[in-house]
């Protein structure tokens, strides 16, 4: 039995064990993607790469034999730049975008394609769960927003864009899902690390709603102050914006638990006592600094002062846990701007073919504008470990720009199981599953060098090559290459 050191660490192995066996045994953490148990290695993409102290080479840690007496290096600034640099190759040339341009582009990051989903599905409560989770005050916005987003549509290349602010609105479902649990969604309020910790918000405007919202969803007690006599802020002052709008949404974030402290002039010191963080989001107070105080700056355009609340919830959830100020962006893969052809090919994502007329609410629409979509999101937001190990290791899609990028392709559409050949980084996984699942007809690798794509062989349907081995194959696709066709990952 091979004795071996990681890190380190000492790790004895049975003969024949790999350095990636090895690594596990002393719970190191090493990245792969074409790597799968049970199955030979195909040593393609090269990410497992460790150095072997002795030789001062990088080896493979999925194919390399363990070796007794070995000295295994991980974490090296070599080993980490030898990985970003293979992640930087491969995302040249990735056809996909993670997020859809309309999520983007909306400065509070409505997750657009996943509402958009529930609406077709007739699904309003989800719908309108997602909206309320991310925007805090949906219907104010579906009002005074002048939709951003709606500029990013990608369906505008087809005919006019996706009324996405209509769609938000929300005051005709809000009141059925009130608090509840929705099935297959987590639910609005969870009792997550927060709890038991009380926070305030100082002003009601619509970043301080915001903030509220959030710190509500984060699972604290929170409890916004105004010396106004109603929430709302400077939204109060709109003359577009109907007040039993606003009125109605501030009553559904007290009834989610928000706690209002109206009218009366609040001392600060009594907050700073009673509370264990404040998040400041009145505009008199923007010219002060108060130490472990954080602010959510008001602003004019009120989705941008939602936002900035969401964030200053974040940051000072992330202060009473102790960790880092600043989260780590999440790593987005962009195809950029879109040919003709390729929107052709994303056109198979959507069910309806033209514009409908918009009603009041969403409970009456009945999904048929939401059916336009196009879907530009990635199906494997949260799986992907192309998009996991580029955020990890600080990957740069721009690094290593192709000449020509490859083009967008939706193959199985129609069926349960979707292809996107731009997504595949060919590790071979799906072809060797197919063949241990002793399918008739599975996959296999056509052309050669560059061009070489995986597809069903003799050109034959892709629900013809997947008959048994279709969820092994979506389960082990390292990206969002292979994907079921209404998997849809929830990102909270
Ligand atoms: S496959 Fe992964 S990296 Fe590519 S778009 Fe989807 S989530 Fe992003
Ligand atoms: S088509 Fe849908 S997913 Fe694509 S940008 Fe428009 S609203 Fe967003
Ligand atoms: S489609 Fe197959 S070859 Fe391509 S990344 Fe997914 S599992 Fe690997
Ligand atoms: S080469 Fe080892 S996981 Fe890909």
């Amino acid at each position: 039995m091979p004795e071996l050191r990681i890190n380190g660490l000492s790790a004895r192995v049975d003969d024949g064990a790999t350095v990636l066996d090895a690594a596990e045994l002393v719970f190191v953490e090493i990245p792969t993607l074409c790597h799968l148990k049970g199955c030979e290695p195909e040593t393609s993409c090269m990410l497992c790469v460790v150095k072997d102290v002795a030789t001062g080479q990088l080896i493979p840690a999925c194919s390399a034999k363990a070796i007794g007496g070995m000295e295994i290096d991980t974490e090296c600034d070599e080993v980490q730049a030898a990985r970003r640099d293979i992640l930087n190759l491969l995302l040249s040339e990735h056809v996909g975008d993670c997020e859809a341009p309309c999520t983007r582009i909306c400065p509070a990051h409505l997750d657009i394609p996943r509402m958009l989903r529930e609406l077709e599905r007739g699904h309003m409560d989800s719908a309108a769960w997602i909206a309320k989770r991310d925007l805090a005050i949906p219907s104010v916005l579906s009002h005074i927003c002048p939709a951003p987003c709606e500029k990013g549509c990608r369906r505008a290349q087809v005919d006019q864009a996706i009324t996405i602010r209509e769609l938000h609105r929300t005051e005709g479902s809000v009141r059925e899902f009130g608090n509840s649990r929705i099935p297959g969604l987590t639910p609005m309020v969870t009792p997550m690390e927060g709890a038991g910790k009380k926070v305030a918000v100082i002003g009601s405007g619509p970043a301080g709603l915001s903030s509220a919202w959030k710190l509500c969803q984060l699972g604290y007690a929170c409890t916004v102050f105004d010396e106004a006599t109603q929430a709302g802020g400077t939204l109060r002052d709109h003359k577009t914006l109907p007040m039993d709008v606003l009125d109605t949404e501030v009553e559904w974030l007290a009834g989610a638990g928000i706690e209002f402290e109206l009218g009366p002039a609040i001392s600060l010191h009594m907050v700073s006592d009673k509370f264990d963080g404040v998040v400041f989001a009145e505009t008199e107070f923007s010219g002060t600094h108060f130490a472990d105080a954080f602010y959510a700056e008001e602003h004019k355009l009120a989705v941008k002062a939602v936002a900035n609340g969401k964030a200053a919830a974040t940051a000072l959830d992330r202060f009473l846990k102790g960790e880092p100020p600043d989260a780590a962006e999440r790593f987005d893969s962009k195809i950029g701007k879109l040919r003709e052809s390729e929107v052709r090919e994303l056109c198979k994502n959507s069910s309806a073919g033209s514009r409908q007329v918009i009603t009041q609410s969403i409970s009456n629409f009945g999904g048929t504008e939401a059916a336009r979509c196009l879907h530009c999101d990635c199906r494997k937001p949260l799986s992907c470990k192309l998009r996991k190990y580029s955020e990890q290791f600080g990957a740069d899609q721009q690094e290593f720009p192709a000449d020509e990028r490859g083009h967008v392709r939706l193959i199985g559409h129609n069926e349960a199981v979707v292809f996107e050949p731009g997504k595949c980084i060919k590790c071979g996984l799906c072809v060797k599953i197919t063949k241990r699942a002793d399918e008739e007809l599975g996959l296999a690798f056509t052309g050669r060098g560059f061009n070489t794509q995986v597809a069903v062989p003799f050109g034959e349907n892709l629900q013809d090559g997947l008959k048994q081995a279709a969820r092994e194959c979506v389960d082990a696709c390292p990206t969002g290459a292979f994907a079921f066709k209404e998997g849809g990952e929830i990102k909270n």
